[in-house]
């Protein structure tokens, strides 16, 4: 069996307008690399982090709490050694948590020889996700680990959908460098919705799913509204309705918080598209006196993998 392993972890975008902690997808080009080596030693110890100022200590740390309850379920004869390389940002609203808690998950799992399945996989991710934000929610852990667009069917029970991806959809973000943490921006949301409020909700979750089966670009563009969580929350964002005009005028399908923010995301069809949406995002924010990255990336329907 194998005693070491390297993996890609990717960035994710949650909610995905609509679909607030119950959608998400996966990044192609952006993500966390980690190294995992079996020891002798039966416990965790993490021994680099590089690119983010993270607890070192295991029990602390997302991918350490993740890795200790995994060799504890299943009774491993060996402990682990954790290096991790952030490439990303913590509280970027791209999934930073749930990059590390996932491909611990997954690199576990091929230490163990698979024996865990995807959601077993997600169930011990979202365990690191209650560490990093104080709740356990699945939408970036799921997308994480499955790759491509994912759908939280249910919670209890757990139950995630696979949901296609058009290959032509091609993600443009933006990451303006303030923190926004996930917990805070919680505390913002409405703790109800009006009936009215909620039928559209879900009637664009209807509506963005069936337009990723079908490949129905302008079907996913009518779709991409949110009414719950970005009105709540888009005071958090400096520029954000500019950025989201500029990204719909550049062409763009839509354009949403990702996560719970600060980051601003776009879909759009094709990469000339995505390049014009970031050449739109970087001229809303080139004088603002924020620093910034821009990302363009395809769909990862990979998820996390070996490298
Ligand atoms: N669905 C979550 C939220 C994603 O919007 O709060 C953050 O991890």
């Amino acid at each position: 069996m194998t005693n070491e392993i390297n993996i890609f972890s990717p960035a994710t975008v949650a909610n995905v307008s609509c679909g607030f902690d119950a959608m998400g997808f996966a990044l192609e080009s952006l993500g966390d690399e980690m190294i995992f080596k079996k020891t002798d030693a039966k416990e965790v110890v993490i021994s680099k982090i590089e690119g983010a100022n993270l607890p070192i200590e295991a029990r602390k740390n997302v991918a350490g709490v993740v890795a200790q309850n995994m060799l504890n379920d299943s009774h491993a004869d060996f402990g682990l050694d954790i290096q991790i390389f952030k490439n990303f940002k913590p509280g970027s609203g791209l999934g930073s948590s749930a990059a590390s808690a996932s491909g611990t998950a997954f690199a576990v799992n091929e230490l163990l020889g698979k024996k865990y399945s995807d959601l077993e996989l997600t169930k011990f991710a979202m365990q690191g996700e209650v560490i990093a934000c104080g709740s356990a929610i699945a939408d970036n852990v799921a997308a994480a680990i499955y790759g491509g667009f994912v759908l939280i069917r249910s919670y209890e029970p757990l139950d995630i959908v696979s949901i296609p991806t058009p290959d032509e959809l091609v993600a443009t973000i933006i990451h303006p460098q303030i923190e926004v943490k996930t917990e805070d921006a919680r505390k913002v949301m409405p703790s109800e919705i009006p009936l009215k409020t909620a039928v559209s909700q879900w009637a664009n979750v209807g509506g963005l799913i069936s337009g990723l089966h079908a490949g129905d670009f302008d079907l996913i563009g009518r779709s991409l509204v949110d009414h719950v969580a970005e009105p709540a929350r888009k005071a958090l964002i400096p520029h954000f309705d500019e950025v989201k005009s500029a990204s719909l005028d550049a062409g763009a399908l839509g354009a949403g918080i990702s996560g719970s923010g600060p980051s601003i995301f776009a879909l759009s069809e094709g990469m000339e598209t995505a390049n014009k949406v970031k050449e739109a995002m970087n001229a809303v924010y080139k004088d603002s006196g924020i620093d910034f990255s821009i990302y363009v990336s395809r769909i990862s329907t990979a998820g996390a993998r070996v490298i």
